[in-house]
């Protein structure tokens, strides 16, 4: 199976290394196709992947992955329109692209969309995906082996979830990684030493993230388990709902939502 990724900047190196982290395919197997000669310079060192600079080198793979930012995607669909093989399968990550749009555009009808998080860096990524009708089961447990390799995949059958997700979980690293930023700066400021501090706040998000996993509890039981009254995290709590955390929260995954809707409508 030979894989070409069309984009090799942040996804499309989180995914090259993930895929050959979990031994999917060895680095020969692997070309990745981009327009900046310094990322196919690192790449190629990094990981020993083929590179070039033509997007056509990308034709005679069994599985294209389009990891190409949205505003460059038409450009790139124009240059590969009509040039592939029925049993080639299209895979694209790039927000806001329905499968529709990507079919018409490549005039490819098996076609896989999928939204990742860039934890597939470490194995430990999200992937929701949907294919189209002329995707093969073949190639859909291919895909599946992609991107399960990747971290957790889970298909979906209403396009519409893609666009939700990209929200959550697209974008929710980005979330997380600012709560943990200022959970951090919070320690410091009450005096515990930066390192130290960073440990605390990251084995801890791991830490929950892990027994709300492992736990059939909702997670607002959980916060009451730890949450004794009148004790130091009831007041903890009090701070975060006066200031609107929750609200706050919503509001930033809502104003997500409509920026997928708008980049799937051209916007
Ligand atoms: N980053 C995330 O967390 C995340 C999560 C989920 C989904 N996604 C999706 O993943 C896709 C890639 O995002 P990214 O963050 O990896 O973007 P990125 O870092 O900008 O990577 C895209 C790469 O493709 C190159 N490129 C641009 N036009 C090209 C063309 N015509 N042919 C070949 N290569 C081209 C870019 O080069 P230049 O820099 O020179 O333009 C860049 O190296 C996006 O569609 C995004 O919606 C991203």
């Amino acid at each position: 199976m030979k894989i070409a990724f069309i984009g090799g900047g942040v996804m499309g190196e989180a995914m090259v290394s993930g895929l050959l982290n979990k031994k999917v395919v060895e680095a020969e197997a692997i070309l990745v196709s981009d327009v900046d000669q310094a990322r196919r310079k690192a790449l190629a060192e990094k990981y020993g992947v083929q590179c070039s600079a033509d997007n056509r080198s990308a034709i005679g793979c069994d599985i294209l992955i389009l990891a190409v930012k949205p505003q460059s995607l038409g450009k790139v669909l124009a240059k590969l329109r009509g040039k592939l093989r029925s049993d080639q399968l299209v895979l694209s990550i790039a927000a806001g692209a329905s499968t529709k749009t990507i079919s018409n555009g490549l005039g490819h009808d098996p076609v896989v969309r999928v939204m990742p998080n860039i934890a597939v860096q470490v194995g430990e990524g999200v992937c929701i995906w949907i294919a189209t009708e002329a995707v093969s089961p073949a190639q859909r447990e291919r895909a599946r082996t992609i991107l399960a390799a990747l971290g957790k995949e889970i298909y979906v059958s209403d396009e519409r979830y893609i666009d939700m997700a990209t929200a959550v979980s697209g974008s929710g690293p980005a979330y997380i990684f600012l709560v943990v930023e200022a959970l951090i700066e919070a320690a410091v400021h009450i005096g515990l030493p930066l390192e130290l501090a960073k440990e605390l706040v990251l084995q801890t998000v791991l830490g929950s993230a892990r027994l709300a996993q492992a736990s059939d509890k909702h997670p607002a039981e959980l916060r009451n388990m730890v949450t004794s009254p009148g004790g130091t995290t009831a007041q903890g709590l009090l701070r975060l709902e006066e200031g609107g955390a929750r609200a706050i929260l919503a509001q930033a995954v809502i104003a997500a939502h409509e920026k997928a809707k708008a980049l799937a409508q051209g916007g």
